[in-house]
């Protein structure tokens, strides 16, 4: 059974409608899609046979130059993965943690991941009175009181949009706990990722993904960025072609279109105040406005499988915003909070 939002297949499957007919709004996906240039380039690789006869690069080089240029970190320092769920298991083997802590609700796939490597999950529980807020300090004081073999942190958090500054992170790192750093929506607020820092400090590991933002789960590519011995005890722990090359490519072009980017942010800001301000209008409670992207939507409808509130998901495309606010109107609203543990 799925524990996730994003199956779209099971849905489609119990309404007996196509998939591509469904408006998706239990993944944090960029609704812009792919940015066209990066969309070309897999349309022509898709239609050169030659291609399919071909391994993908197992090293990634392309892509890992295209992360070094945009990042700034030396390319031993990144290791490419199916995404960065992908990564965590690697990532958090890499570690050697007898234990880890987490601050919950999170991402329910670090509880899966620590059972599947025999590391005791141990909850920091997040207050909701406060939006879920990490509290850096309180959570500093418990790694030096107790020792973590290693502490999740993730950053934008999901599900409540909340940011934490750069140096915050880093009052994390100083406490000497290894630390798994789940950037998977910093492209949101690039200024506070720790990728210098954990391209050159042990006991750092950055993952981020590189399907949220560029909006194209379906290829699943992610990357870590670590010290290169890290960096490269990751890698020996991936299969040895981990991504198609059909997605390498396609992520390579993507990263270059500046212009992609920056208008995302644009729209995200916007339509994170217009799309929050509608909600309100229909009676319901939007929790975090003031975050990265909105969580918490509760009101007279009712959402389905949640125990914390349904994460937003990147504020949609105007026309998908619309009609997921028709949607409301019109009956219960289905949202796939089971992913938050
Ligand atoms: C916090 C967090 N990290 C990682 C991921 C997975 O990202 P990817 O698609 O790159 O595997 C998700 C997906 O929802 C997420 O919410």
């Amino acid at each position: 059974m799925t524990v996730h939002g994003g199956d779209v297949w099971q849905v489609a499957g119990e309404l007996r409608i196509p998939a591509g007919e469904l408006l998706d709004f239990s993944a944090n996906v960029n609704p812009r899609g792919l940015p066209p240039g990066a969309l070309a380039r897999l349309a022509r690789d898709a239609a050169d046979p030659q291609l399919l006869r071909y391994y993908p690069d197992p090293s990634s080089r392309a892509l890992r130059k295209a992360l070094s240029d945009h990042l700034g970190v030396p390319a031993e320092a990144i290791v490419i993965g199916p995404g960065a769920e992908a990564l965590l298991s690697p990532a958090l083997q890499s570690l050697q943690a007898p234990r880890a802590l987490v601050p919950v609700p999170a991402f329910s796939e670090y509880r899966r991941v620590c059972a599947q490597q025999h590391v005791e999950f141990v909850p920091f529980p997040l207050d909701r009175a406060d939006s879920f807020r990490l509290p850096v300090s309180d959570l500093c004081d418990l790694l030096q009181r107790e020792r973590f073999g290693a502490v999740i942190v993730n950053n934008p958090h999901n599900p409540s949009g909340g940011l934490l500054e750069e140096d915050e992170v880093r009052q994390i790192v100083d406490t000497g706990t290894p630390v798994l750093l789940d950037e998977a929506f910093i492209d949101y607020a690039a200024h506070a990722s720790l990728v210098a820092d954990a391209a050159s400090r042990a006991g750092v590991i950055v993952l981020r993904s590189l399907t949220k933002f560029y909006g194209c789960p379906a290829l699943r590519v992610g990357y870590a960025v670590a010290h290169p011995d890290t960096a490269r005890a990751i890698q020996a722990l991936l299969p040895t072609w981990p991504v198609t090359q059909f997605a390498l490519d396609a992520l390579t072009v993507a990263l270059e279109d500046r212009a992609y980017a920056e208008a995302t942010l644009r729209e995200n800001a916007a339509r994170r105040e217009t799309f929050g301000s509608q909600l309100g209008a229909l009676g319901l409670t939007v929790s975090f406005r003031r975050q990265l992207f909105i969580a918490g939507v509760a009101g007279r409808h009712a959402t389905r499988g949640g125990d914390t509130p349904a994460p937003d998901r990147a504020p949609p495309h105007p026309d998908s915003q619309l009609r997921f606010l028709r949607s409301i109107r019109a009956g219960p609203v289905c949202a796939g909070g089971r992913s938050f543990r």
